[in-house]
């Protein structure tokens, strides 16, 4: 059995063909969205969001910017928002609906129920607790247009997937966990190339459950991370050679990282509830960036949603003991730091970068030669 998605029941949004011809014929005014914001619609209609229908109306993000929770009390801290800007209002006027378009694809009818201006300072400080520019998160607020539309949304043709064979919806992972007959589903999330410390973690957790399921985020990052290419040929090594291919498997969550650091852990493990999982890894430094979260606080905010309905696992940062000669953490290791092997990623990039494979106490050769077959492994 895996989890209840969050709110009861998966969202399913997609127009049937009746329904489709239905909209096509009344001639509703189309506005074009980026494809980041098309992939929200689509992940929308796709229960991803679950319990969303749409994109959220004003008292909803404020709710959720104030109390990290939806109106209904249910958990919920990243809002989920489509930005336009002063022309598109005044184009829309006081249309009932529009459709959304984005690189010729009428990606998605939206039921419009309200249009509003908001601060992007406050929605800044609150999901990001800063308003430095510097932050990645915060400079994506800030380069938001000024009105948020808000309104249910039913998918049309959805967008140009990209890697559509490893997308799974909830839907389906659900068969597939039913499938392999797994009742503990531990989901893991990830922006990177698997070091050894993110294999420990997971193997460390699926030792407590019947499978794991590896969840990439596939989609815009920031400069200097890896691509999503690298991420999934590095993944596919990691598991041909390494991995039980009964206990694990693998499918892309197709959406822009916003490095919100505690807040995004929450958004994270929902998503992952939706996908069927039961339980969900958090270690260190999750959804951070630079220094604006405490190595831990993704995990310590778990505890303002004993009703989360999906079971965080916590692990203290993984590191390789010269002395244990293995990988440990402060929990199991007995030896001074002097012995230790941080798994940074600045470190192992810089080597990369260089066309340098990393020891192999840091990563496996099979990980490292699929990162170096790509001319450049990085986003730019
Ligand atoms: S994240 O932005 O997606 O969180 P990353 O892909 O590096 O970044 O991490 C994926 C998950 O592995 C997160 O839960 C993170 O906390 C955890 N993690 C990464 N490195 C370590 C480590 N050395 N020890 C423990 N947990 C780690």
């Amino acid at each position: 059995m895996t989890s209840i998605p969050h709110g009861g029941k998966l969202v399913e949004r997609v127009a049937s063909e009746n329904e489709k011809k239905d909209i096509l014929s009344k001639g509703y005014k189309e506005i074009e969205v980026n494809y980041e914001r098309a992939q929200e619609a689509v992940n929308i209609a796709k229960g991803v969001f679950s319990p969303l229908k749409g994109f959220m109306e004003k008292r909803e993000v404020l709710s959720v910017l104030d109390n990290m929770r939806l109106t209904n009390g249910l958990a919920w801290t990243i809002p989920i928002v489509l930005d336009i800007g002063e022309e598109e209002k005044e184009y829309i006027g006081s249309d009932e609906g529009i459709i959304l378009t984005n690189n010729g694809k009428k990606v998605a009818f939206l039921e419009i129920k309200d249009i509003y201006k908001w601060d992007k300072e406050e929605f800044a400080e609150k999901v990001y607790r800063t308003k430095d520019e510097a932050h990645p998160g915060v400079s994506r607020t800030y380069n938001m247009k000024d009105y948020f539309i808000a309104g249910n949304i039913l998918l049309l043709d959805g967008i140009e997937e990209r890697f559509p064979e490893y997308f799974l919806s909830p839907k389906e992972t659900r068969v597939l966990f039913d499938a392999k007959e797994w009742k503990k589903v531990v989901g893991f999330q990830t922006r990177n190339v698997p070091h050894l410390g993110h294999e420990y973690v997971q193997k460390t957790a699926l030792t407590f459950v019947d499978g794991l399921f590896i969840n990439p985020v596939i989609g815009k990052k920031k400069k200097g991370d890896f691509r999503d290419e690298v991420i999934l040929k590095a993944y596919r090594a990691l598991m041909d050679n390494y991995y039980p291919g009964n206990r694990v498997a693998m499918s892309i969550l197709p959406m822009e990282m916003r490095y919100a650091g505690p807040r995004e852990a929450i958004h994270h493990a929902i998503i992952r509830k939706n996908f069927g999982c039961t339980h969900f890894i958090v270690g260190r430094d999750h959804a951070g960036v630079g220094n604006y979260y405490g190595p831990y606080e993704a995990q310590e905010i778990f505890k303002y949603f004993p009703d989360l309905g999906i079971e965080p696992m916590f692990f203290r940062s993984f590191f390789y003991c010269k002395k244990c000669g293995s990988i440990s953490n402060e929990k199991t290791c007995p030896h001074g730091e002097n012995f230790h092997i941080n798994f940074s990623g600045t470190k192992i990039r810089a080597l990369l970068h260089k066309g340098e494979k990393p020891s192999e106490q840091l990563m496996r050769p099979e990980v490292a030669e699929a990162i170096l077959s790509f001319d450049n492994p990085f986003v730019e």
